[in-house]
């Protein structure tokens, strides 16, 4: 089984989707932010506000080398910034969890515990700026994938199904 690295923008679902697909497959999974912050034993708002973007970008640049050489047969979730890193494709299956702008800030807004979900997330504190960085990133997002879900509408148990049958598909 190769990796399949999850990719896409903050909010998206990749941590839901990620846990239904654990649910229903063999696969281990892990969460890029998650490794940051017990490697620096701080949130990554609190690395972004002592340290900078660069500094977290550089952890995740470094991360990303682990993953190539140390993991296999796992799911990985990353962060929305994570797709910049120089070897992501030799991570494993690049999956693209795609949605339009407003409907992911719906997605955020309508959680109970939908102020967290912001203000854990330094890069959307600024909705007109987090909507150029969407409108930046998509292509990107795509050009990368090997496969693309559309998550709009659908439930991370549908969402986990449809990724499933399509990495099968594409391996
Ligand atoms: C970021 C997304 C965040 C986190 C950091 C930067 C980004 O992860 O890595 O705040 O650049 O899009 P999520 O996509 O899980 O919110």
């Amino acid at each position: 089984m190769k990796n399949i690295v999850l990719i896409g923008f903050m909010g998206v679902g990749k941590g839901s989707i990620a846990r239904e697909v654990v649910k229903k497959s063999k696969y281990i999974s892990l969460d890029t932010d998650d490794l940051i912050e017990s490697m620096e034993n701080r949130s990554v708002r609190k690395i972004f506000e002592e340290e900078g973007e660069e500094y977290f970008r550089e952890l995740e640049a470094n991360i990303s080398i682990w993953l190539q050489k140390s993991v296999q047969n796992t799911l990985i979730s990353t962060g929305g910034g994570f797709y910049k890193v120089k070897n992501l494709k030799k991570i494993g299956t690049i999956v693209f969890l795609d949605s339009p702008f407003e409907e992911i800030l719906k997605r955020i807004q309508e959680h109970p515990n939908a102020e967290k979900k912001l203000s854990k997330r330094p890069l959307l504190c600024d909705l007109d700026k987090a909507k150029e960085l969407y409108e930046l990133r998509r292509p990107s997002y795509l050009a990368l994938a090997d496969v693309v879900i559309d998550v709009t509408n659908k439930s991370a148990q549908e969402c986990a199904k449809e990724l499933l049958t399509k990495v099968k598909k594409h391996a």
